[in-house]
């Protein structure tokens, strides 16, 4: 039996974030160049994007370039983003068809014209489809979303736009997730056990799962399988057992 046939469909995650790691190693272990392990990362990228459709799952979003990948050698930085921008516009019509909406979360600052051409593009095409939300995040890094909050809502403050009490929710409306729900799971593979700067504030309460796999090996059976696992915990947020019952 697959995982998939295995799953309830009456407890589908409706986020599921995704550090996508392992492209360099999975690369090397073939005596291949990094761009060779990201090019086919890129069709993980495609079949978890299908799998998490079929199941119902409402957001994903994807680690794609954190703020500390730009310190990368420039020609691996290069080829990353052209496997993006080739990726978004192979696909483009394909996720449209499938009514998935596509967003962008992280520091627009750094991003190059033509790469921010191709992803305004997307963008603006999806932006009325109501199907599968597929979040990227570039240039992105958790302190810096926090600390851009931060100012922002000091400036707000200051200008009478919101009042000091700041809670949770408010808090949450100044980040770039604003309106996303927090990730029920968040998968990282490659067999490293950190979050790496990634979404610190909305995976609070979120289940952890951790792969040994590459990501260019993570395809659906395996994004099946982290549903599985995720579904087969028990989500306390704080309370006993007994009292869940
Ligand atoms: C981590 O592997 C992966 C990345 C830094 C980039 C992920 C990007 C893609 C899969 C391509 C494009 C994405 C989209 C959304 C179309 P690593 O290089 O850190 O691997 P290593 O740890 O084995 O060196």
């Amino acid at each position: 039996m697959s995982y998939k046939e295995k799953l309830d469909t009456k407890k589908i995650p409706r986020h599921v974030a995704i550090i996508m790691d392992g492209n360099g190693r999975w690369a090397k272990e073939r005596n291949k160049n990094r761009i060779f392990g990201h090019k086919e990362g890129t069709k993980s990228v495609k079949s978890v994007v299908e799998a998490a459709h079929e199941i119902g799952v409402e957001y994903i979003t994807l680690y794609a370039f954190s703020t500390e990948n730009w310190n990368r050698p420039e020609k691996e930085i290069s080829g990353l983003m052209s496997l993006l921008v080739s990726g978004i516009k192979e696909e483009l019509n394909y996720l449209h068809k499938q009514n998935v909406k596509l967003s962008i979360i992280g520091d627009g600052k750094n991003i190059s014209k033509n790469v921010k051409k191709a992803i305004d593009k997307a963008v603006e095409k999806t932006q009325n489809n109501t199907g599968l939300n597929v979040v990227i995040a570039l240039s992105y890094s958790s302190r810096w979303e926090i600390l851009n909050a931060v100012n922002n809502i000091i400036k707000d403050v200051s200008e009478n736009k919101v009042s000091e009490q700041i809670d949770e929710q408010i808090f949450s409306s100044y980040l770039t997730t604003a309106n996303i729900p927090d990730p029920e799971l968040l998968i990282r593979t490659s067999g490293e056990v950190r979050i790496s700067n990634f979404l610190l504030w909305q995976i609070s309460y979120s289940e952890l799962y951790f792969t040994e796999k590459f990501w260019p090996d993570f395809k659906k059976e395996e994004f099946f399988e982290a549903i599985y696992n995720y579904q087969n915990r028990e989500r306390r947020f704080g309370k006993t057992s007994e009292q869940l019952k």
